[in-house]
């Protein structure tokens, strides 16, 4: 049984708690927050759990083998670093730093310390993109082209952090799940409408240039009347189609593509064939992706392996977070990476 804390019982962290509090190979321990009332209401249902208002509090705790962070962003690093040089195991809410420094210390200190760094890339943990990931490294889509994610709705807005910081993780670390590597450069640009004074961008597009043909484009906003959360991944074989909405059929992939037609004299007239075959939508577990993410951070903890969703995961995510902001300040400038 790994001993867990959670810290920070606002919006997402009753989500940690319930999760670690259900999973077989955790113990909730106790539950941090210096906002009383919010602990008051998490922890109805949990009479065996701490209430603790001081994060140090916990870290002098030798009944907690772990930490879970799901305060602001500005917080996880500071906090993240006390927990690891305490000996905890620490687990991080995206994204896992406010900065690429800030994100790097986190892992070297991890490491150091001999300890699990996680950050919660919920998405990864989730039935389509488990199915998906499947897909893509079977071969059955070919050569990736193009990626193209869509997450826009009318919006929670945030006070410390703007759409791109607050929205993008989930789509960029769905990116590097399957991709694998950085892109080569990018361009981002935003705009404020709600909060110009302290700029905080409230829409954006992101377009990532990665080297042997993929492009990726992502676009986050809170100011959309309507919800979207579409993801479209374009390969030389197939396509698939993850519209996170879809009740049933989340994922859908497509025998749809072209040809290029080989013959030099023949492609005057016709560059391109169309290949127009069967859809199909594989079958997809149920099971909650807290659920999968709380039981394999209590695996790497008891086996000494390093998470699918590691620091140095969360560390590429805040490079391209980051990126995309000094692009954004520079009017859509292009950064390598
Ligand atoms: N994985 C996901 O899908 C997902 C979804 C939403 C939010 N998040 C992440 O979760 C984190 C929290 O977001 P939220 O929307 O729940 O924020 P929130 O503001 O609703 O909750 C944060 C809580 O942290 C507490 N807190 C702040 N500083 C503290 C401190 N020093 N010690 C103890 N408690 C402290 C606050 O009192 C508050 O209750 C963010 O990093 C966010 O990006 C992840």
């Amino acid at each position: 049984m790994v001993r867990v804390a959670v810290v920070g019982a606002g919006y997402w962290g009753p989500n940690l708690i319930r999760n670690f509090a259900a999973c077989a190979d955790t113990q909730l321990v106790a539950v941090c927050d210096t906002d009383q009332k919010r602990l008051t209401k998490a922890l109805a249902g949990f009479p065996d759990v701490a209430p603790v208002r001081e994060f140090d509090e916990l870290l002098g705790r030798a009944d907690v083998d772990a930490v879970a962070i799901a305060t602001p962003v500005g917080t996880h690093a500071p906090m993240g670093l006390a927990a690891l040089r305490a000996g905890k195991h620490v687990l991080i809410e995206k994204p896992l730093a406010a900065s690429v420094h800030d994100a790097k210390e986190l892992v070297t200190t991890a490491k150091e310390m001999g300890r699990v760094l996680m950050v919660d890339h919920t998405f990864i943990y989730s039935g389509p993109v488990q199915r998906i990931k499947q897909i893509v490294d079977a071969g059955e889509i070919g050569d990736l082209y193009f990626i193209d994610s869509v997450r826009i709705n009318l919006g929670l807005f945030q006070h410390d952090v703007n759409v791109v910081w607050d929205l993008a993780p989930h789509d960029l670390s769905i990116l590097d799940y399957l991709v694998g590597r950085l892109p080569r450069s990018l361009s981002a640009f935003g705009t404020c409408h709600a909060d110009s004074v302290r700029e905080i961008e409230d829409v954006a597009y992101l377009n990532l240039d990665f080297s042997g043909g993929l492009l990726a484009s992502f676009h986050v906003n809170w100011l959309s009347p309507v919800k979207v959360r579409h993801f479209i991944i374009g390969g030389s074989r197939k396509s698939i189609v993850y519209d996170d909405l879809e009740p049933a059929e989340k994922v859908k992939v497509y025998d749809r593509g072209i040809t290029v037609n080989g013959d030099i004299e023949a492609r005057r007239g016709v560059l391109v064939g169309y290949r127009t075959g069967d859809v199909w939508s594989p079958h997809i577990a149920q099971t909650e992706p807290l659920a999968r993410l709380v039981s394999h951070f209590a695996e790497c903890i008891r086996e000494g392996k390093e998470p699918i969703t590691s620091g140095e995961a969360g560390l590429r995510v805040v490079r391209i977070l980051e990126a995309a902001q000094r692009s954004i300040k520079a009017q859509g400038g292009r950064i390598t990476l």
